[in-house]
């Protein structure tokens, strides 16, 4: 049977490249996002390709009636990707900021997920969940405190429905991905070290998704990174940070 893949946040970057992949691969393909004609692009760039879109803000109130949508004319979903995801530097704790970021990153992707659990668990189907986290998920970064938190949630989030899945007897498997820089719009305009390119990237990500993996770093030098990251004690880790706002260059938020 034709595998379902459902790809929120599919309309640039990480999730349009995800999504491409597994156009190709001859999956059925749902893609969701806020810009429409960027679903045009997709669906016109694969006319023969059984591409399923839909406009979707994850931040409103319908988002879980449109994802039940979304289901219903895809006619099932076995693996969903939640590359949705925004975040800026913001030191100066601006609160629109902060709260978009929350919005986003976890009031929309808590909706999804448990749509998606409650989903694959109450029918009895296997499913498979994934949300591309971030490096800057593994230890909070005082330059971006809002999205550095947020993407912690989200793997933090997924850990705990590891255990609820065995207690509701669901086999679903969830995935966590955490790319360093990625060469996407997300980063456009900032000089990021080690910003690696976006297909080569989305090459890893895919293969770990295909995996099964937990959780997994993206890619190389990055997986030394959060490595490093982990095992710094927490007193050098704030020393860090200074060091970083005094070289930094950025203007600063
Ligand atoms: N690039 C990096 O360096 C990097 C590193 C680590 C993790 N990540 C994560 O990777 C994910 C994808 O980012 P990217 O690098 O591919 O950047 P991107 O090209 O800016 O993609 C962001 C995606 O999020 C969607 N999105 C944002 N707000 C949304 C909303 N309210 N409703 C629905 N969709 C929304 C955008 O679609 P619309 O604007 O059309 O709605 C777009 O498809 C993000 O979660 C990001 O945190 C990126």
């Amino acid at each position: 049977m034709t595998k379902k893949v459902i790809v929120i946040g599919a309309t640039s970057g990480i999730g349009h490249s995800i999504a491409r992949t597994y156009i190709k691969r001859g999956y059925k393909v749902g893609v969701a996002g806020r810009r429409e004609e960027r679903l045009e692009e997709l669906r016109n760039e694969f006319p023969e390709a059984a591409v399923v879109s839909m406009q979707i803000d994850v931040t409103t109130e319908d988002f879980t009636e449109m994802l039940k949508q979304l289901v219903e004319k895809m006619g099932g979903a076995d693996l969903v990707v939640y590359s949705s995801g925004y975040g800026v530097e913001n030191m100066k704790l601006d609160e629109q900021t902060s709260v978009r970021e929350i919005n986003v990153n976890v009031s929309g992707f808590v909706k999804c997920v448990g749509f998606f659990f409650n989903y694959w668990c109450d029918n009895h189907l296997r499913g498979h969940f994934v949300v591309m986290s971030s490096v800057a998920g593994i230890r909070a970064l005082g330059v971006t405190p809002g999205y550095s938190s947020t993407k912690h949630f989200q793997a933090f989030y997924l850990e705990s429905l590891r255990q609820l899945a065995v207690m509701r007897g669901a086999d679903i498997c969830f995935t966590s991905i955490k790319p360093g820089f990625v060469d996407t719009d997300f980063i456009a305009g900032r000089n990021y070290p080690l910003t690696q390119p976006r297909e080569k990237s989305v090459e890893h990500i895919i293969k770990a998704i295909d995996a099964r993996r937990k959780n997994c770093v993206i890619y190389g030098k990055w997986k030394w990174i959060a490595i490093l990251m982990k095992s710094i004690p927490a007193p050098l880790w704030r020393a860090i940070g200074k060091l970083t706002i005094v070289q930094s260059d950025r203007p600063r938020l």
